[in-house]
């Protein structure tokens, strides 16, 4: 699936980054800028951003489960992107398509998470 139609960029290379990512000792919060950077891509409209963030946020969901990348980087990751867009309508988009189910994802913190080191 196409997320960015600007730069040309799909969901798999979205989990791909984000591989890189999640895996970097300080791993940095994997905003659509930060993904989009690693790709060597840049955002033209900013329209795809409330998609972008919905796709990291499922796409992190997906590596923990899959045991591709710790799972208390993720936890710690979608709980900072989730806390950063609070009250938004890319908070709203979020919860909306991934109903927020588990309990971590709406309130880890990094200072709740363990670190991933
Ligand atoms: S659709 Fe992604 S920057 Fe325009």
């Amino acid at each position: 699936m196409i997320v960015c139609s600007c730069a040309v960029i799909s969901d798999a290379e979205i989990e791909a980054a984000l591989v890189e990512i999640l895996s970097l000792p300080d791993a940095p919060l994997p905003t659509p800028g930060v993904v989009y950077r690693r790709l060597q891509k840049k955002m033209v409209c900013c329209g795809c951003a409330p998609l972008a963030v919905s796709t990291i946020y499922q796409k992190i969901d997906d590596l923990a489960q899959r045991g591709l990348v710790c799972p208390y980087a993720c936890a710690s990751a979608q709980g900072r992107l989730l806390e950063r867009a609070r009250d938004t309508q890319v908070a709203r988009l979020i919860e909306s398509s991934h109903g927020c189910r588990t309990r971590r994802c709406s309130q880890a913190t990094p200072a709740e998470a363990p670190s991933a080191t």
